[in-house]
């Protein structure tokens, strides 16, 4: 390594006692496409020596092929040599590069990946201290500029590093430089940062990146290295109240039972009271088991096995807390959430939202705000977008504990994934428990389900038809109810038309009120199947993940989905009510078929093809079907 520190030769363990007691400073560079990103990693890396010789050289010899920088080396390929294999994973991704000079140790996030994507960014900084928000002098403050400087103070980040790069292509000009600080300040204002450093430089060239040059002499600040070295950095995350998410509960034999997991924040001794949260039993630390053999005390970022002086319940996804500081239980929340995905996120769809070793199925109960990242004003919405920010409503499957992100970044925060795709497709940070849920209870009732079915001698059902506008859902649903009915059956129909007169009445077809208007008419299905009825619900829904949703709120087999299979060509040829013919027209906006998606169900109970079938014989056929399955019996 080129790496010059004799201790390494002379005296291997002083050496390794003196990087522990470095300080570490944690950050990450933000910034567009060709800011200058990896330059700058890998010059500071470079400049502090810190550049395998193997690796130069490799640099050296692309450079000469690849490169951008003539006949010296590209840094940039230091870093971006990985980038491409890891672009691959759909997951969050981030690699964290280790340096350190005299002064202190560092671990950068390097985020690579589809820069329109805010998503390694945000990775990267929920770990962060210090954020290094990298600007082309020649293109000043960008919208991504303010985007990811507004997710970083969300984040928690408190102390930035305004690099102005690329100051060689705008002849090193001081006003160039003045203007743009000013222009930042302007808006960084709002965000709560405790420091900010603009510092003009050039990665390419390395002005100022660890030394200061006569190319910036009118600049009497420290260049970049220096400050990084020596920039104060407030309370860390191992001063807060010890927090140990439970990952698994490790019982080799009946002798030893442990609970294995990283420590989220503060630190815990041998002899420690913990409170388990959610249970809120107690008991004090036992043992604190780690790789290399017991130990008195664990901090912060070190796994372990911690076992208990009490036989106390605890699963996976509890957290173990400090018994004087213990964590907050809820299963409502307000919470901002970044959504990273390239289909927008829709209230009232859900998702599967992951918090501290555990997941449980969530909702977005209400959008309250978007966050317009150019001037961080805030604005009503009724979707997310990708990299959009906004403030919502959660409500959760169940109660998890968690510490609101301001206390806590590691126990505050969560990430969504998308129940079809398993997608990570935003992340978000919990704000505060809402308590109305919690004042809200089951009421027991003498009469259920079971008896309201029996008396009525039937199953309960709720048959789903979906299909285009036109296809002939409500024509078949009704001749089945008609059926149904004369064979002595309780029935009632949900009939999209007629439900969007009353219930549904302020709902129209966009994208975000389709998702509603199947949720409200799921729940009322259910309602309808608690009376012990046998329901017909003729709605296009045209998502997959809203009948899904439906079919998971029903008990089992009781959801029976029907795909009445139209092709669009014959739906929009007998048009009966004419609203192809003015959606053509372009009279009505987001008609099914024409410019608003139907995805055709893959996994439907029932497919009726009104080409082949009349819609009398679709209806004998459900009804036969019916009949087969045990609900007429
Ligand atoms: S859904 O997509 O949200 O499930 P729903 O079944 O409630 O739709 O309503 C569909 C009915 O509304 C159609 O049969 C048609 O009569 C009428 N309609 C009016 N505008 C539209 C539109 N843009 N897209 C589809 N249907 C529409």
């Amino acid at each position: 390594m080129s790496h010059q520190d004799d201790l390494i030769a002379t005296d291997i363990l002083a050496y390794l006692k003196v990087q522990e007691e470095k300080s570490l400073l944690r950050f990450l560079t933000c910034g567009s496409v060709d800011d200058g990103k990896s330059t700058l990693i890998g010059r500071l890396l470079y400049d502090s020596k810190l550049i395998y010789e193997d690796q130069l050289s490799a640099i050296e010899a692309d450079s000469k092929k690849v490169g951008t920088t003539g006949d010296a080396p590209d840094l940039a390929l230091l870093v971006d040599g990985l980038a491409a294999e890891r672009e691959q994973g759909i997951t969050i991704d981030v690699a964290y590069r280790f340096f350190s000079t005299d002064k202190r140790k560092f671990i950068v996030a390097d985020t690579p990946g589809h820069e329109q994507y805010t998503r390694n960014m945000a990775t990267g900084a929920s770990t962060a201290d210090l954020a290094i928000i990298l600007i082309d002098a020649r293109r000043g403050v960008l919208t991504q500029t303010r985007r990811h400087s507004y997710i970083a103070s969300l984040l928690g980040i408190r102390h930035v590093v305004l690099a102005v790069n690329k100051m060689d292509l705008v002849d090193f000009s001081q006003d160039v430089f003045n203007e743009i600080v000013a222009d930042y300040s302007a808006f960084a204002e709002q965000l709560g940062f405790t420091d900010i450093v603009s510092i003009p430089m050039s990665a390419l060239t390395g002005d100022n990146v660890t030394e200061n040059t006569k190319n910036l002499a009118w600049y009497k600040g420290k260049p970049l290295l220096e400050h990084l070295e020596t920039v104060k950095i407030g309370q860390r995350r191992d001063e807060g109240p010890f927090r140990f998410p439970v990952q698994w509960v490790n019982r080799p034999n009946l002798d030893f039972r442990g609970f294995s997991g990283s420590v989220a924040s503060g630190a815990v001794k041998k002899g420690d009271e913990i409170i388990a949260i959610p249970s809120g039993k107690r008991s004090k630390v036992k043992s604190i088991v780690s790789l290399g053999g017991d130990m008195e005390e664990a901090r912060e970022g070190l796994s372990v096995t911690l076992t208990l002086e009490d036989e106390i319940d605890i699963s996976r996804g509890d957290i173990l807390c400090a018994a004087d500081a213990p964590a907050q239980q809820s299963d409502q929340f307000a919470a901002h959430v970044l959504w990273m995905y390239d289909r927008p996120l829709f209230p009232g769809r859900q998702y599967i939202l992951k918090a501290n070793n555990q997941t449980t199925p969530v909702t977005i109960t209400e959008l309250k705000h978007k966050v317009n990242v150019n001037n961080l004003a805030q604005e009503p919405g009724k979707t997310l977008e990708l990299n959009e920010v906004g403030y919502c409503n959660l409500s959760l499957g169940k109660a998890i504990p968690f510490d609101p992100y301001k206390e806590n970044r590691q126990t505050g925060c969560f990430v969504l994934i998308d129940r079809h795709s398993n997608a990570t497709v935003g992340a978000g940070m919990l704000d505060f428990s809402l308590r109305r849920a919690a004042n809200v209870v089951w009421q027991d009732l003498e009469v259920g389900k079971g008896q309201r079915a029996g008396q009525k001698h039937q199953r309960p059902a709720v048959l789903w038809f979906t299909g285009l506008s036109g296809s002939g859902k409500s024509t078949i649903a009704n001749l089945v109810e008609k059926k149904l009915f004369d064979l002595g059956r309780h029935t009632y129909i949900l009939d999209g038309d007629n439900v969007r007169h009353g219930l549904n009445k302020d709902l129209g077809f966009t994208d975000a009120d389709r998702v509603e208007n199947i949720r409200r008419v799921a729940e009322t299905a259910k309602l309808m199947a608690d009376a012990g009825l046998i329901t017909m619900v003729s709605f296009i829904s045209p998502f997959r993940a809203e009948r899904r949703m439906a079919r998971r709120m029903m008990d089992d087999g009781e959801f029976i989905e029907i795909y009445v299979n139209t092709p669009l060509e014959v739906a929009e040829a007998r048009d009966v009510k004419g609203l192809y013919k003015k959606a053509r027209a372009g009279e009505i906006k987001n008609f099914t078929g024409i410019d608003s998606e139907y995805q055709a169900p893959q996994d439907a109970e029932i497919e009726v093809n009104t080409v082949e079938m009349t819609a009398d014989e679709a209806a004998e056929f459900i009804v036969a079907h019916l009949e087969k399955a045990g609900f007429l019996s």
